[in-house]
């Protein structure tokens, strides 16, 4: 009996995980849920490992605090990888609206995925480039280095900017 319930629940984790790969992936609740939180822990991170004239202080870092970095980079790798390789990004599912949509030079979630639908590879491109400097993150956790965080921490803000302007709010 618990062999056929365990049997059953396998299966149903595979074809979850199958549907997970092949179906879209939401951008939304990824960035709201996981990109935007985890970049706030690593830019507080990122600014206590400065010192009063800016410049990158390892002795202002715990080993607390190079885990708690390392943990949010790796989270931020792989919803950024998930949207790199999604085969479809929608917005949210049927009815999304972003917040204050329509309001005066807000776009809506219709036309935003207008403008990924216009150009899934540039977007893509977006999200890549956001799996690699998550990955640049992880390694300056890994090996406790305080410019390569400030570096990687400064240029993270130009990766989210980058993509917003191109797919958020251009113009
Ligand atoms: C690959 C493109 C891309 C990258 C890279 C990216 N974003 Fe976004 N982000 C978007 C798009 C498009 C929207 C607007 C649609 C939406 O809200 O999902 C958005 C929306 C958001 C929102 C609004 C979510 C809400 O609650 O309405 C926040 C916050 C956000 N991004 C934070 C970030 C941060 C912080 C980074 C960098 C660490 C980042 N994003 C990187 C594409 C990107």
């Amino acid at each position: 009996m618990s062999k056929v319930i365990l049997a059953t629940a396998a299966a149903l984790l595979t074809s979850l995980s199958a549907y997970a790969a092949d179906g879209p992936s939401y951008l939304l609740p990824a960035m709201k849920d996981i990109v935007a939180p985890q970049a706030a822990v690593i830019w507080d991170v990122g600014n206590r490992g400065i010192d009063d004239d800016g410049k990158p202080d390892a002795s202002k870092l715990t080993a607390q605090d190079w885990d708690t970095l390392g943990k949010a980079a790796t989270a931020m790798q792989q919803a950024a990888s998930g949207l790199a390789e999604a085969r479809q990004i929608l917005v949210g599912p049927p009815g999304t609206k972003l917040e204050n949509e329509g309001a005066p030079g807000v776009f809506t979630a219709h036309q935003v995925q207008g403008f990924i639908d216009h150009d899934p590879a540039g977007f893509s491109k977006h999200a890549r480039a956001l799996t690699d400097i998550s990955q640049t993150l992880i390694s300056a956790a890994a090996t406790k280095d305080a410019k390569k965080l400030a570096d990687a921490s400064g240029e993270l803000d130009q990766v989210c900017e980058a993509c917003h302007t191109k797919f958020w709010y251009p113009q």
